[in-house]
């Protein structure tokens, strides 16, 4: 007899898949700001963290969507000049996804935690 199981499979949200790929350029460009390496430039497809679907839509709320555009802003300064206010502005950025996961996804925060450059 053939048992025909198939495995439940888990479809990550478009939300999922975009946080994956921020905390992934969000490590490389904090080994890039330690070494002083050349800026990454601000990855445009971020700004969908305002439109993509959620795995449970109503964590967008009013919230959601403050600290998108706060955190948005930090990520613009952060890659758009290298300046003094680099490392600020990358901590910055940080802090505000810490924000927003404590309401809402806290699962990752001790990952996202240790994004943080602390000055020597
Ligand atoms: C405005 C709110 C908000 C901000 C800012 C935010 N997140 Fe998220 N994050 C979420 C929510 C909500 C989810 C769950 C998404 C879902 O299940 O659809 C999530 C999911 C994740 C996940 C899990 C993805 C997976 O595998 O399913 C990681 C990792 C993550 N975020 C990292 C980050 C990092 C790193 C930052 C900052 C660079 C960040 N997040 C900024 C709200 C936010």
């Amino acid at each position: 007899m053939k048992i025909e199981e198939e495995p439940v499979m888990y479809e990550a949200s478009e939300m999922s898949l975009l946080m994956r790929g921020m905390y992934e350029f969000n490590k490389a460009a904090r080994t890039h700001i330690i070494n002083k390496d050349s800026l990454l430039a601000f990855p445009e497809e971020f700004l969908s963290i305002h439109k993509a679907v959620l795995t449970d839509p109503s964590e967008r709320d009013k919230e959601f969507d403050s600290i998108a555009e706060q955190f948005i802003k930090a990520q613009k300064a952060t890659f758009s000049i290298q300046s003094d206010s680099t490392l600020y502005y990358f901590n910055k950025s940080v802090n505000l996804c810490i924000s927003c996961h404590e309401t809402r996804c806290i699962g990752p925060i001790p990952k996202i935690k240790k994004l943080l450059i602390y000055p020597e």
